[in-house]
């Protein structure tokens, strides 16, 4: 069931595993007789009419707008913002003449999002909450609601959230380009991605055995990425420090050169996520830098990019959609972390699942 560990010794290594169900039942649920993906009629004439998403989130819903702005980008041309709610609210961004406020939160009640929202609201302009709890407040006081169908999530370090609003928002851009050809079979596609998420989870042992190797006595860690690769490391990195407590930062690989690279001392451990075409070149490039420095690297790569001495080479994805496979990866590196370390996965200390203070 839905509630309870069943026989998991922790929430988040079985909201981890749900992950591809979540994924299937996504597929399902948005799928017309036709098979093809559909929104309330409203709500996607509202995003046709509309000449700028804003995404607005915190934390790990943060994370998963950024691939959100990039299927939004490219799927149905609409230019695409992302915020941090916590700055939004009192520095909002200049806006367009026809905005629209996507509201990312797995709890749809922190207070931060909820701000926005109010100041949204206020200027009249349309909105949609995509969450986790059907009747929360910012499903409430938005103009539009999607659901992410993903069960409760009890664990504080959000999993299945993230590869569920990624999910939903590449449903979005599929149900509002319904119009246009992209040559993109989206259900397809997710299925594959269904599939490729319990490659993973099926190899958990390999993963495990890494992290007992390279990540439970290291002070700190880095991950580097360009693009996709990069939003999703964001992620990577916030598991990793939520639930280990090392101190865990993400890096565009790219920028290393420009002040990161400073911290590279011998042994540091260094994870490289290389799944995307035109940069995976230059991130094996940025990833030889650090190892002439010291670092111990690791390299986390789709099959189409991987090379041999590659650490994890993970299956072949939709290059719009490999933050979705790529993400039970890097929950697993977390979670096998803090499970070697002794700590209380669920329970990471100073944090709360939902956070109700501005
Ligand atoms: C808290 C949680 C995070 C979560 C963030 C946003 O800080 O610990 O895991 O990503 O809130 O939560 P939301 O419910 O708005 O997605």
């Amino acid at each position: 069931s839905d509630l309870g560990k069943g026989a998991y010794p922790y929430y988040m290594i079985k909201e981890i595993d749900e992950q591809p169900a979540v994924l299937r039942r996504l597929i399902q649920t948005y799928q017309d007789q036709n098979g093809q993906f559909v929104v309330d009629d409203n709500l996607k004439a509202a995003l046709q009419n509309s000449d700028r998403l804003y995404i607005v989130a915190c934390g790990t819903s943060y994370h998963a707008g950024w691939v959100g702005k990039n299927l939004f980008e490219k799927q149905i041309n609409i230019p695409t913002e992302i915020h941090l709610a916590s700055e939004f609210a009192y520095n909002p961004p200049l806006m367009s003449e026809k905005p629209f406020f996507i509201f990312l939160s797995q709890s749809g009640e922190t207070a931060d999002s909820r701000q926005a929202l109010v100041l949204v609201n206020q200027l009249g302009h349309p909105s949609l909450t995509i969450t986790n709890v059907k009747g929360s407040t910012l499903s409430r006081e938005a103009t539009y609601t999607l659901l992410l169908h993903a069960g409760p999530e009890i664990a504080v370090a959000s999993t299945k959230a993230y590869t569920a609003q990624i999910t939903v928002m590449a449903i979005l851009a599929a149900a509002v380009g319904q119009t246009q050809q992209h040559g993109l079979d989206l259900a397809h596609e997710l299925s594959i991605a269904a599939t490729n998420m319990e490659t993973i989870l099926a190899e958990k042992d390999q993963i495990k055995a890494w992290v007992d190797e390279n990540l439970l006595e290291t002070p700190n860690a880095f991950y580097i990425g360009r693009f996709l690769d990069y939003y999703v490391s964001m992620e990577a990195a916030l598991k990793l420090k939520e639930i280990s407590y090392i101190q865990t930062e993400a890096f565009a690989s790219g920028e290393l050169k420009h002040g990161t690279i400073a911290l590279i001392e011998e042994g540091t451990p260094v994870i490289a996520i290389i799944s995307q075409a035109k940069v995976d070149k230059h991130t094996r490039g940025n990833l030889e830098e650090v190892k002439a420095r010291g670092a111990k690297t690791c390299v986390i790569a789709t099959q189409d990019f991987a090379q041999p001495g590659d650490q994890f080479v993970l299956p072949k994805t939709h290059a719009l959609l490999t933050p979705l496979v790529i993400a039970v990866m890097v929950q697993l590196i977390a979670y096998y972390t803090s499970l070697g370390k002794g700590l209380d996965v669920d329970k990471p200390r100073n944090l709360a699942k939902s956070v109700t203070v501005e």
